[in-house]
């Protein structure tokens, strides 16, 4: 017979466990259920689709990880059963999917119009309210037009070119007597030091620098993890990690402003506190934005290009070709500059081609601002919409064999049009081409200086941020 201590613990045990049930439950009616109204145009002529079951909708299955070069199963099913452009019920809202590449770009071109920006409020309480990515109107073209003109002269300064040039050859000299390499983890390090120098004048040696990727990294695990605010949490770690980069980011800002020789460092920081434009919130959220966007996307394009080439030999020697041909022009030892920049041909073609097959952003979050008709459609006022960014570039009405890593296919003209890993718009990525030339510096060191293999089960995941199932170990040989 079971004692009446013991059936009265296993009471409390299924009584602790019904409360942690429920309070999941809560957890996940919070997250998923926000006020949108559910209403259904009277003619329903919205898109064909389903918009399941309102309170969780079907946000877990849109967002459950698949391969990078692939859509994914629930956008294929969706597609082939409703057609590229249907609705669903996603983020706790009536949602408008798109993935359709005229849809997308109408999207994008009307920013502010007929759509407007609008991330979930987890997103928001983790960039900040004042982040690029969630203000609007004058706000955003104020915060923006800082950050466009900031971009456009360090991509082509030729001291912050020499930088992440000496950076990739140091980084390659610090791989010479190691076998293997987690390469996603260095890359990000590579990147996120780029942009330290690029943005406040801080080198690898700064003791502040290991504590900014710290953070970063704890911010980013919560920033892509379910938005549960728990205490230990990985959410609830990334807000933290966000207040402390915020205030570390502060007593920067600070200094800075306080320094006898005033603004003669010729950083982003010093530019924009020269100009005097921005308060001290949006000093601090535009650091944190530029930091964040430029470090994290532009390490998973470094590491796609390497990913892809390590399976496309024909490519990987076309590319080394040209990287030797160029370094044959240079004396020895001198370093890279714009003009070689602008040589690398073949290797634009490289990243392009990795941009389109790995697709570093899935989607980007709008709103319907009224409603609005698109062929026989109409997407009502309030709905979300989900432009699918990387649903064209896997299309093979688009693409032909769009799971191939295929350099050459840049040399038609037409596929350019047929892409768009950067958004568009009013929106349009402000960092495309500072990414894309980091990429370019960072291979031309390491395919001249090494050979590299990947274990065959390696694969780009899109969580819908993008991972490595292995973390890309790269088993790295001098050449
Ligand atoms: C391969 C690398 C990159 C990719 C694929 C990428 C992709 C994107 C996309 C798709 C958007 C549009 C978001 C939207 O419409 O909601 C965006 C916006 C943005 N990106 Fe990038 N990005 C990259 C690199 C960078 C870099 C290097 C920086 C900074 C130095 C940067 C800074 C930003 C900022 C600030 C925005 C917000 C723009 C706005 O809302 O006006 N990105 N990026």
């Amino acid at each position: 017979m079971t004692s009446p201590i013991l059936s009265w613990s296993i009471v409390l045990q299924l009584a602790i466990v019904g409360f942690a049930l429920l309070l999941g439950l809560l957890a996940l009616i919070s997250i998923f259920s926000k006020s949108a109204p559910l209403q259904v145009n009277q003619a329903d002529d919205t898109p064909p689709g389903s918009l399941g079951w309102p309170l969780v909708g079907k946000t877990l299955e849109y967002l459950k990880p698949h391969k990078s070069n692939s859509t994914g199963q629930f956008l294929q099913e969706h597609c082939s059963r409703y057609g590229r452009v249907f609705k669903s019920h996603l983020f706790g809202n009536p949602t408008i999917v798109s993935c359709d590449l005229e849809l997308n770009t109408f999207i994008l071109q009307n920013e502010g119009k007929l759509f407007a920006s609008s991330y979930p409020k987890s997103v928001q309480s983790i960039l900040g309210k004042l982040s690029m990515l969630l203000v609007s109107g004058e706000q955003h073209r104020k915060i923006r037009s800082t950050a466009v003109s900031h971009i456009g002269t360090s991509k082509s300064r030729p001291d912050f070119l020499r930088y992440i040039d000496k950076l990739s050859s140091s980084l390659m000299e610090s791989w010479k007597e190691r076998k293997r390499v987690p390469f996603f983890k260095e890359a990000k390090e590579f990147t996120l030091h780029v942009m330290l120098k690029n943005l406040l004048d801080m080198e690898p040696g700064d003791p502040i620098a290991p504590r900014i990727l710290q953070d970063f990294l704890t911010f980013m695990e919560g920033f892509v993890s379910l938005p549960l605010y728990i205490p230990g949490s990985p959410y609830a770690k990334a807000v933290k990690a966000r207040t402390r980069i915020s205030s570390t980011l502060r007593v920067i800002i600070n200094e800075r402003k306080t320094r006898k020789e005033g603004y003669s460092r010729g950083d982003f920081l010093d530019e924009f506190l020269q100009k005097g434009h921005l308060d001290d919130e949006e000093e601090v959220s535009i650091v944190l934005d530029l930091l964040l966007a430029g470090y994290e996307t532009t390490s998973g394009l470094i590491a796609l290009v390497v990913y892809f080439l390590a399976q496309a030999p024909k490519a990987l020697q076309q590319l080394k070709d040209e990287h030797r041909k160029l370094r044959g022009n240079k004396a020895d030892g001198e370093l890279l500059d714009f003009e070689d920049y602008k040589q690398m041909e073949f290797t634009m073609t490289v990243i392009n081609e990795a941009l389109r097959c790995g697709n570093l952003v899935k989607f980007v979050h709008r709103r319907a601002l009224k409603d609005v008709k698109f062929r026989e459609y109409v997407i009502p006022a309030g709905w979300k919409v989900l432009p699918v960014i990387s649903a064209p570039h896997l299309d093979p009405v688009l693409h032909q064999h769009p799971s191939v890593f295929n350099p050459w296919r840049w040399e038609d003209e037409a596929t350019s049009k047929k892409f768009a890993p950067f958004g568009g718009g009013l929106r349009l990525c402000p960092g495309s081409d500072l990414a894309k030339l980091e990429t370019a510096f960072f291979l031309h060191h390491f395919v001249l200086t090494y050979s590299w293999k990947i274990k065959e089960d390696e694969c780009p995941v899109s969580h819908p941020y993008l991972e490595f199932k292995r973390g890309l170990l790269l088993e790295i040989e001098p050449l």
